[in-house]
């Protein structure tokens, strides 16, 4: 496999953007305004790669619709992560062959994470004629290119080369939301767990350049934009293939001493780089959101081993206890796995202590799912899924009664919170540790900050009134 990173020079961004015209100029000549729908299954990673799809197609020429039916070219950014999310896309995939018989002109793509594995593309190229074209996510830069070839030819077009990866600047972007914004500060990842595939999908570690975040982030806040979350699968490893001397902390640093009222958040740290210097730069800024995604994924040390995940469970604890003596309000989320091949009744227990000790605001839960190619799939797994189920419904007991504990115990406190939209006939705006409130007031406040008192709590959310 090639492992070094393609970055995509702007003469080649330039060429595609002159696909984009071409495209554009054949359907004015038809004398029609032909519409898009893009859906995004999975994580924002792939909400972000969307946003560049839209950006790509609304350069075209095409409108963006919000339902296949009807569209002109339909787009499926695919999730790989577990069996279950692959079976909803080829479910939803079949179902494009009723779209598609209605509007026979109808071009379909599948892209994403799925995109990545050799098995889909084969699949695809077999028994999805109705399918005219698969692009990994390395290849999304080229979407106009793949999308004039089936325009303008019978052919079908795969892009989906084994690469390392590539990083294009500048491709434009329709966002989803003006408020709050994505920006993706890396792409890849290194680090193998054994059960996971996205390393498989989505090539290696990459890092923009320091300077096009920033200028994206500084771009970002002057339009007002207030909520900016730096993405990558493992953010604290960032810079760390620039050899820039400049780690994932300095950027933050950097990013919070822009001008303007605004909050920044990060997904995801891995606990095996989170460092203290992170921590410290967290606590430093007012404008770095005190909130905390930090994935354990098992209570066992041995499992942890198993998984690949190089931290045992003291060193993550004693990680979330120097987060916590920096930021005592840091509000803590995390990502679990239930079931790891092997993982016994006693190694489940610990998962479950270590979860009373770090008393999580919310969890991500997941129960474990075989991907062909990875060292898990081929562990033994000899505990039945019932038993599996078990866990993973007592698991999921003792994380609610933690978030209705926690959530009580913010009644009667006041927050600064964004306002950020309209649930039916309440605002709704989020804590800087990232937690919804619902409460009364009038359309004019979404977009600023107001101190909200928290009058009422649920597991997953809170209730409140403005305060002064
Ligand atoms: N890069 C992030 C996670 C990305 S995937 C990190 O390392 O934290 C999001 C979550 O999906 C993972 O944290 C893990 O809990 C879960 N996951 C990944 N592969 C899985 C699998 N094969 N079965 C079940 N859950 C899985
Ligand atoms: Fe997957 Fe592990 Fe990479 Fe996260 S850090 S994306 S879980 S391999
Ligand atoms: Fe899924 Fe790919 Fe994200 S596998 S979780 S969409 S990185």
């Amino acid at each position: 496999m090639n492992t070094k990173t393609t970055r995509i020079t702007p003469e080649q961004v330039e060429g595609q953007m002159a696909f984009c015209q071409k495209i554009h100029a054949l359907w004015l000549s038809r004398g029609i305004t032909p519409k898009a729908y893009v859906e995004t299954y999975g994580c924002q990673q792939n909400e972000a790669d969307s946003e560049r799809l839209r950006g790509m197609l609304a350069q075209s020429g095409y409108a963006i619709a919000d339902e296949a039916e009807g569209a002109d070219v339909v787009i499926m950014n695919t999730c790989a992560i577990r069996e279950h999310a692959e079976q909803r896309v080829f479910g939803n995939l079949g179902a494009l062959t009723h779209t598609k018989r209605r509007h026979p002109e109808q071009k379909i793509f599948l892209c994403g994470c799925m995109a990545g594995e050799p098995t889909v593309s084969e699949r695809i190229k077999k028994s999805f004629p109705h399918v005219n074209g698969v692009f990994s996510t390395h290849h999304l830069w080229e979407f106009p290119s793949l999308l004039w070839q089936v325009l303008t030819s019978k052919k079908r077009a795969f892009a989906v080369a084994d690469e390392a990866g590539s990083i294009a600047e500048g491709l434009p972007v329709v966002r989803s939301n003006n408020l709050k914004n994505w920006v993706s500060i890396m792409y890849g990842c290194n680090n193998f767990c054994t059960y996971c595939i996205v390393p498989y999908v989505r090539g290696r570690e990459r890092s923009r350049l320091p300077e096009d975040v920033l200028n994206e982030c500084r771009e970002l806040i002057e339009s007002g934009c207030r909520e900016i979350t730096l993405l990558g699968q493992n953010v604290n490893s960032y810079g760390k293939d620039l050899s820039l001397g400049v780690d994932f902390a300095d950027l933050l640093a950097e990013i919070a001493q822009l001008p303007g009222d605004f909050l920044i958040r990060f997904m995801t740290s891995h606990p095996r780089d989170a460092s203290k210097k992170l921590f410290d730069t967290m606590a430093k800024y007012s404008k770095i959101a005190k909130q905390l995604h930090l994935p354990f994924q098992s209570g066992s040390s041995r499992v942890l081993k198993a998984m690949n995940r190089h931290y045992d469970r003291e060193q993550y604890l004693e990680l979330v206890r120097y987060a916590k003596s920096v930021m005592p309000e840091l509000v803590l989320t995390s990502d679990v796995i239930v079931g790891f091949p092997g993982e016994t009744a006693e190694e489940f227990e610990e998962t479950l202590t270590l979860i009373e000790e770090v008393r999580y605001d919310s969890l991500f839960t997941f129960i474990f799912s075989p991907r062909i190619g990875t060292p898990a799939a081929k562990m033994e797994d000899p505990t039945p899924k019932a038993e599996k189920n078990e866990r993973f419904a007592r698991l999921c007991a003792l994380q609610n009664r933690i978030s209705e504990e926690i959530h009580e115990g913010y009644v009667g406190k006041t927050f600064r919170c964004l306002v950020d939209g309209r649930d039916k006939d309440v605002l709704t705006a989020r804590t800087e540790g990232g937690r919804l409130v619902r409460f009364a007031g009038c359309d004019s406040l979404i977009g600023t900050y107001q101190n909200i008192k928290i009058t009422g709590s649920t597991t997953w959310s809170l209730t409140g009134e403005l305060s002064e």
